[in-house]
């Protein structure tokens, strides 16, 4: 079992924090480190696999401040258990890496960090969809080969998404904001497919439609998809902001993507095995005018044989939350989880209800409670109530 090197941080005090990457700004450990903890941070780039967790863990830590790319299975969430952890502290809004149930079972708090990356990982999507549809990176590589010798009329060209039709699968907090953003920006009309209704962003269509015309401009609408067809069949820009689960794996294989139109764009910012990528790979290679826009991947870091030469295919690195004000409030996020389950603090609801965790992000000292716990209702946490 190799032992990652660690930074140690306030060595004489009480709580004993894992934490298995170095996390942007500081605000994070000065939450850890005024609230008592020592804290032992990995160094290095390199994912930690269970036997370095357990190996920096050791006969005993309080709690651990993990990363989306660990293997929290049950038998890794028990060893932490058995060492006295008394929190996994996740460094990410999705946990589809984290066994929660088997979490829950064992008693132990899964923290995660909403609200934070919102507006950032749907900024991100908007930013895929464009480079794809008027194929930005094509042309980048065509002025850096020398290969622009003067404009033409038929050179590059793409697709116009205004007044469009966009498909939004997942209508949560991050398809939300990415709709209002594409709605409204570029006003497409919106088919979103979920299991909830999101009455929220229909009202906000409704009356941004209602704007439009009292500025004598046309509308645009709003409507939930009877199922998943009904939408790749319309739409002209896909964007995925579904959550990964054993139901929504390869949720766009072979069959989906035939249903959507040849020149559509899409877009996945969520979780890579949403989409069978072998698939897509062939549905790219067939259609030249199909485009994709990629942050996620299905066995990430690595990518399907054949994606990294297509050239309608947009490729980035899990950007969706990376800018420094999202990955240093995450950070923040993440430590005040650890912090508040270690002191006994309650969880604050509005994460659960809304994704509102703005107090813990401001200047000000955060509120005495855990601003996410996604198991909280299930271990039966006490709940902030000013
Ligand atoms: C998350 O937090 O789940 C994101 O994928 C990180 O960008």
């Amino acid at each position: 079992m190799s032992q990652p090197d660690l930074r140690i941080v306030n060595p004489a005090a009480t709580f004993r924090v894992i934490v298995t990457k170095e996390l942007p700004g500081d605000r994070w450990l000065r939450l850890l480190t005024a609230a008592g903890c020592r804290v032992e941070i990995a160094q290095g780039t390199d994912v930690l696999g269970e036997a370095e967790i357990l190996a920096a863990v050791g006969d005993h830590a309080d709690a651990v401040i993990g990363q989306l790319t660990e293997p929290w299975t049950a038998s890794l969430l028990e060893r932490l258990s058995a060492a006295g952890g008394r929190i996994y502290s996740q460094f990410a809004v999705g946990y589809d890496n984290v066994d929660v149930e088997a979490a829950t079972q064992l008693g132990l708090p899964v923290g995660n960090t909403p609200g934070v990356l919102t507006e950032t990982t749907a900024e991100l999507a908007v930013a895929l969809t464009f480079s794809a549809a008027r194929r930005v990176p094509e042309g980048d590589r065509m002025m850096r080969a020398g290969g622009y010798d003067g404009w033409l009329p038929d050179m590059l060209l793409g697709a116009l998404l205004h007044r469009r039709t966009l498909g939004v699968i997942g209508a949560g907090r991050i398809g939300a904001a990415y709709s209002r953003m594409m709605v409204e920006g570029h006003k497409m009309d919106l088919v979103y497919y979920d299991v909830r209704v999101n009455d929220e962003l229909e009202r906000y269509v409704a009356d941004y439609a209602a704007f439009l015309e009292n500025h004598d401009e046309a509308p645009v609408s709003c409507r939930r998809a009877t199922n998943l067809n009904d939408l790749l069949h319309l739409a002209d820009v896909v964007s995925i902001h579904a959550a990964l689960t054993p139901e929504t794996r390869h949720l766009i294989g072979a069959p989906e993507l035939a249903t959507m139109k040849d020149t559509a764009v899409l877009v996945n910012a969520s979780r890579g095995p949403l989409i069978d990528e072998a698939a897509l790979v062939e549905h790219c290679r067939a259609n030249p005018g199909f485009r994709v826009g990629m942050d996620v991947y299905e066995r990430e870091p690595e990518m399907a044989p054949g994606l990294a030469e297509l050239e309608n295919a947009v490729l980035v690195p899990h950007l969706g939350s990376a800018t420094t004000w999202t990955r240093e409030g995450m950070a923040t996020l993440a430590a005040a989880n650890a912090v508040a389950i270690l002191r006994g603090w309650p969880v604050w609801p509005a994460a659960a209800d809304a994704g509102d965790v703005a107090p813990f992000l401001g200047g000000a000292e955060p509120p005495r409670a855990a601003p996410s716990i996604v198991n909280a209702a299930e271990l039966g946490l006490a709940r902030w109530s000013g």
